[in-house]
């Protein structure tokens, strides 16, 4: 990933949080993805009323990036008020298609504030499904 590109996905990440449908948490997020071919897909958390329908922003941005053809993965950006980590779902959804990745936390109260870690680290031991 470029400095370039790297600034490209925590903006896009920031920009994505500001479409999150979160009416009953008020906790917004966004997430971007970097393809390997070096295209940029995005996501947001989506609320329902019936809370356990909500999809997480890194779902939305995986599924989004899945469905367009997309499997493999150069970086993954999120951006939350105060710079969290995915979720445990989110890590294991991501961990599909991913053995690791490159994880940015961005703090979008203070978007220079960017913290990097990796899904190995986040989630190691993920689940793969134990083919014959
Ligand atoms: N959320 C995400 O979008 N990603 C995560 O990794 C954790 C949680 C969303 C779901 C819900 O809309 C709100 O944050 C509060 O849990």
């Amino acid at each position: 990933m470029t400095n370039h590109q790297r600034s490209n996905l925590i903006r896009l990440a920031c920009e994505a949080r500001t479409n999150a449908h979160a009416p009953y948490s008020k906790f917004l997020v966004g997430a971007a993805l970097l393809t390997e071919s070096g295209e940029f897909v995005f996501g947001c958390n989506i609320e329902n009323a019936s809370y356990g329908l909500t999809i997480c922003a890194e779902r939305v941005a995986l599924s989004t990036a899945v469905a367009a053809g997309h499997r493999r993965f150069q970086a993954l950006a999120i951006a939350t008020s105060g710079g969290h980590p995915p979720c445990g779902a989110c890590r294991q959804f991501a961990a599909e298609f991913c053995e690791d990745l490159p994880i940015l936390l961005i703090d979008s109260d203070q978007p220079d504030h960017v913290s990097e870690s990796h899904l190995r680290e986040l989630l190691p031991g993920r689940f793969v499904f134990p083919m014959p």
